[in-house]
């Protein structure tokens, strides 16, 4: 299963990432080399490369900057649900949320977002309330989302270094293997 979603990077993922300067492909190496440089566990650096797989997947894939929340972080969710654990799953699932949260705690963060990101977070409904981001703190792998949700922003460099597709690959298999007992149920 995570060949099909490595070749699915290898084979779609090279268009333009929205009206970021960066394709989708760059987009999530560049996010997956920063959570590895963080010391992030393995499960959160295949969030990080995964977290936006929901525009590769999605019918509307791409149209990041139009006047539609696409919900990409749901729509990710079937298509990994059966070969990831949670530890992958729900910080991809709170990406968006994390923005949302950090543009309500940390005045500068909304200054701090590529125009295209500020445009879907009218979409994705706006600046958390105070209730709103005190909730998605008690939520398990919020603090993992926001790690990830930094790392998101600053995965837009054009030309920046990267891991290797393969590397992130093999990171991928590791996570879906330590899960696999899991399913099993062994
Ligand atoms: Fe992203």
């Amino acid at each position: 299963m995570t060949e099909d979603i490595v070749r699915l990077y290898a084979q779609k993922a090279g268009a333009q990432y929205g009206s970021e300067a960066v394709s989708q492909l760059e987009h999530a190496l560049q996010c997956a080399g920063l959570a590895l440089a963080e010391g992030a566990d393995g499960e959160l650096v295949a969030a990080a490369f995964l977290h936006d797989i929901g525009h590769l997947v999605a019918p509307r894939a791409h149209e990041v900057d139009n006047d539609i929340d696409d919900v990409h972080q749901y729509i990710a969710l079937p298509f990994l649900k059966g070969t990831f654990g949670a530890a992958v799953l729900e910080p991809i699932k709170l990406h968006v949320d994390a923005k949302r949260y950090l543009c309500r705690t940390e005045p500068a963060y909304w200054a701090s977002l590529s125009p295209a990101s500020q445009h879907s977070l009218v979409l994705q409904g706006g600046v958390h309330t105070p209730e709103q981001a005190a909730a998605f703190l008690q939520q398990p792998y919020a603090a993992d989302a926001v790690r990830l949700r930094r790392w998101d922003d600053l995965a837009k460099v054009p030309g920046a270094a990267t891991p290797d597709l393969g590397d992130i690959a093999s990171i991928l298999a590791d996570a879906a293997d330590r899960h696999r007992p899991v399913i099993a149920g062994v």
